[in-house]
């Protein structure tokens, strides 16, 4: 199993994604401390991982909930080894539109919970016997690519990459690796409100086919398997890094051809 005996926090892991991270930790034998603001939400998932589990009720937001979750973490598993920043909130407002509040809620989730979760993470990293760790930040297709009405969001997903990077130079020498990942559309209740929204869930599929090469949404588990070797030691060489896991959605150049070109010879 990748991550024997380790004891990795997922954010967020109450539902969606983080759900689908925990449980992959969970089979490859990590010990897993599920947090997540719904502290019931978290308190099911801890109960259906196959492995040790921890559920702890936190606000990543909160500065006093994020130095709690590090302590009950380490009273309860003696260490900490991985990091999953997983918690978010997603927006889409018009730009003109957008207030200050709003702006700050976004940030404080998305972006500065990740920075001072992390330094609280790998200020026990260091201390503990055997120091080092992994760090696993989870951002978006929105690092690369944006949508209209989405500027907090976006601005939040791409300070996640560009953040990490930084951590990444600083903390290499001391053992700790940080890395991104940016899925695209994943399996959640995200793709559930977008097809129930749709006029037709037949014209829904098929747009959004188009949209990805492999033709279907991420399964959250995909992501885990993802996040699982990035916290396991088999990914040893990889720090810094944004990695897609989107089916190919942000390497395309245009979703849907208007017209067939006549074939290209590049005379
Ligand atoms: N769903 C997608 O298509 C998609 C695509 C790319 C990236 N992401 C990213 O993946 C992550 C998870 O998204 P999801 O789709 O599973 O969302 P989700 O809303 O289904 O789950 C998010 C979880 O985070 C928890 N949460 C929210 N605010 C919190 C806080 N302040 N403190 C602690 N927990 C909090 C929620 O209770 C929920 O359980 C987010 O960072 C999101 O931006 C999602």
């Amino acid at each position: 199993m990748r991550l024997e005996d380790k004891v990795v926090i997922v954010t967020g892991a109450g539902g969606g994604l983080g759900a689908g991270i925990a449980r992959v930790c969970s089979r490859e034998g990590a010990r897993v401390v599920v947090a997540d603001i719904r502290g019931d939400a978290a308190q099911a998932v801890a109960e259906s991982l196959p492995g040790p589990a921890l559920a702890l009720a936190c606000d990543v937001g909160d500065d006093d909930a994020q130095h709690l979750l590090v302590v009950q973490a380490v009273e309860r598993f003696g260490r900490i080894d991985g990091l999953v920043n997983n918690a978010g909130i997603n927006f889409a407002k018009p730009f003109l539109d957008t207030t200050a509040a709003e702006w700050e809620r976004i940030i404080r989730v998305d972006l500065r919970a990740v920075f001072f979760l992390s330094q609280k993470v790998c200020r026990q990293m260091l201390a503990q016997a055997r120091p080092g760790g992994s760090l696993v930040n989870i951002s978006s297709v929105h690092s690369q690519a944006a949508l209209p009405g989405a500027g907090p969001y976006d601005a939040a997903k791409g300070g996640v990459v560009a953040m990490g990077k930084s951590l990444a130079v600083e903390l290499a020498p001391l053992g700790i690796r940080v890395n991104a990942i940016s899925p695209g559309l994943l399996n959640t209740q995200i793709w559930q409100d977008i097809q129930d929204a749709a006029p037709s869930a037949e014209e829904c599929l098929d747009y959004w086919k188009s949209n990805i090469p492999i033709g279907r949404v991420i399964e959250t588990e995909e992501i885990g398997e993802l996040a699982a070797f990035l916290l396991s030691p088999a990914s040893s060489a990889i720090t810094g890094a944004n990695i897609f896991a989107d089916g190919g959605m942000t390497a395309q150049l245009i979703s849907k051809e208007p017209y067939v070109s006549r074939a290209l010879e590049g005379k």
